[in-house]
């Protein structure tokens, strides 16, 4: 495990409320959230050396970060990075590890990553007109996003033999946890026969297994753990309950969406958490805390699949014993996107996979309270999905890793649990 891996660390985190139709603009809700996530890093505006955003639909702008930054008064200032990101749905994770870059190579002591979206203030025609166009609607019926999915949906079933009956488990089994997070929008679980009996989007799909639509920002800051030194801060991120470390990160790419031909090649989940597994030199087992996109059932299949959680073939099965165990104890904890994740917590457009970072902070901080996956949760994936399958961002998080003197002088590090 490279040393290095210790120098970036995650120390603040903030989000607004998520809601529907809160008449905010995507700009507004962002520079909120970069507010909460200063205040938890004890961190002033001039703190800030660099700014990551991820474009809005709501009210988009040619470079969205260098609007953001110039409408929170960080623009213009010597020596300031700013990047606008655009890979989907991956992009929070994407910035993320372009925040460890930053801070790496380019001798930044300390970004924010914001993302956030309005997109439930859209009336259902517009939303609709600008998803359709940016996907590609010449080639798929409106809604050209959940039918895409939906003819991903049909492969799977034809390929792997997912039933339907075990799709509509997922968002039972994320409302599961959503009603049991105080932020999340989703407040009861569903049962599977609801699910099924829900508006019809697609033949493959009903209402309440999309993507949750709302209007909402998250933010994070990564800092160089050096800066913290010097500033008396190192391990006292995140409102004090301690600071994060990216151990790793991997990403890849698919097909522009609508994927033309579709197959096992077109994925890009697997490659991108093997690149991470890689780098962290960690197992799947070695990981507590999940944070998977799910933008629709098939997403979070292959999800549980390419990070591991059971093999090839068998998240169908998976998520049937998943079932069960939140029917037999409404109590159960799944150590997977304990905030509820897009289809129940909420989904501004691309913002989304910002939470399932803020969740995996609180779960490496051991807040998570009733949620809480282990009482020493060492390690969390978080996993971005671009478009249809098109952009895949994996990142390890942990917490900060002891070393011994022996280890250090070798480049070695290891956690108590290694
Ligand atoms: N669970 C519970 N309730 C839900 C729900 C869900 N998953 N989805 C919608 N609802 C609720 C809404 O909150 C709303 O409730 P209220 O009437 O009380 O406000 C009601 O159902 C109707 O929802 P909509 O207003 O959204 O319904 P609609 O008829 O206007 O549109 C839809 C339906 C076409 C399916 C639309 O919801 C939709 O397109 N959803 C998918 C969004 C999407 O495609 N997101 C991107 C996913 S891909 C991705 O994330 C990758 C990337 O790169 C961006």
């Amino acid at each position: 495990m490279p040393r290095l891996a210790q120098t970036v660390r995650v120390v603040g985190c903030g989000a607004t409320k998520l809601g529907n139709r809160l008449g905010r603009s995507a700009g507004s809700l962002m520079a909120e959230a970069v507010q909460g996530a200063l205040s938890s890093a004890r961190l002033e505006l001039d703190d800030l050396d660099g700014l990551i955003a991820v474009p809005s639909m709501s009210d988009p702008h040619l470079m969205e970060a260098h609007y953001l930054a110039t409408k929170i008064g960080l623009l213009p200032k010597k020596n300031f990075l700013v990047r606008t990101i655009d890979t989907g749905g991956a992009g929070p994770v994407t910035a993320l590890l372009e925040g460890r870059r930053m801070i790496e190579a380019e001798n930044c002591q300390a970004v924010v990553i914001a993302a956030g979206d309005a997109v439930s203030s859209l009336s259902t025609e517009e939303f609709l007109r600008r998803a359709d166009a940016g996907i590609g609607c010449d080639r798929l019926p409106s809604p050209a996003i959940p039918n895409g999915y939906g003819l991903i949906t049909d492969w799977h079933a034809k390929t792997y033999g997912v039933t339907r009956e075990q799709l509509a488990k997922v968002p039972c089994l994320m409302s599961h946890q959503a009603s049991k997070h105080p932020h999340a929008i989703t407040r009861r679980r569903y049962t599977v026969e609801e699910v099924l009996e829900s508006p019809q989007i697609t033949p493959q799909l009903n209402l309440l297994e999309c993507a949750r639509r709302m209007d909402g920002a998250g933010a994070i800051i990564v800092a160089s753990s050096r800066f913290l030194e010097k500033r008396g801060l190192l391990n006292k991120g995140n409102h004090g309950n301690g600071d994060v470390v990216i151990l790793s990160g991997g990403e890849a790419s698919g097909p522009l969406s609508p994927p033309v031909v579709i197959d096992e090649t077109m994925f890009s989940c697997e490659q991108a958490a093997q690149s991470a597994y890689y780098e962290a030199q960690v197992r799947p087992d070695e990981i507590d805390f999940f944070g998977l996109y799910d933008c629709f059932p098939i997403c979070f299949l292959r999800a549980i699949e390419a990070v591991g959680i059971c093999p090839k073939g068998q998240g169908g099965r998976w998520i049937d014993e998943q079932y069960e165990r939140i029917l037999a104890d409404e109590n159960y904890v799944l150590p997977v996107n304990t905030h509820g994740g897009l289809l129940s917590f909420g989904a501004p457009w691309e913002a989304p996979a910002i939470f399932a970072v803020i969740e995996a902070v609180r779960q490496l901080n051991g807040v998570a309270g009733a949620q809480q996956v282990a009482e020493d949760c060492r390690r969390a994936l978080v996993y971005g999905n671009g478009g249809i399958f098109s952009s895949s961002a994996v990142a390890i998080l942990s917490k900060p890793i002891q070393f011994n003197k022996t280890q250090a002088a070798a480049g070695v590090a290891s956690s108590p649990k290694l």
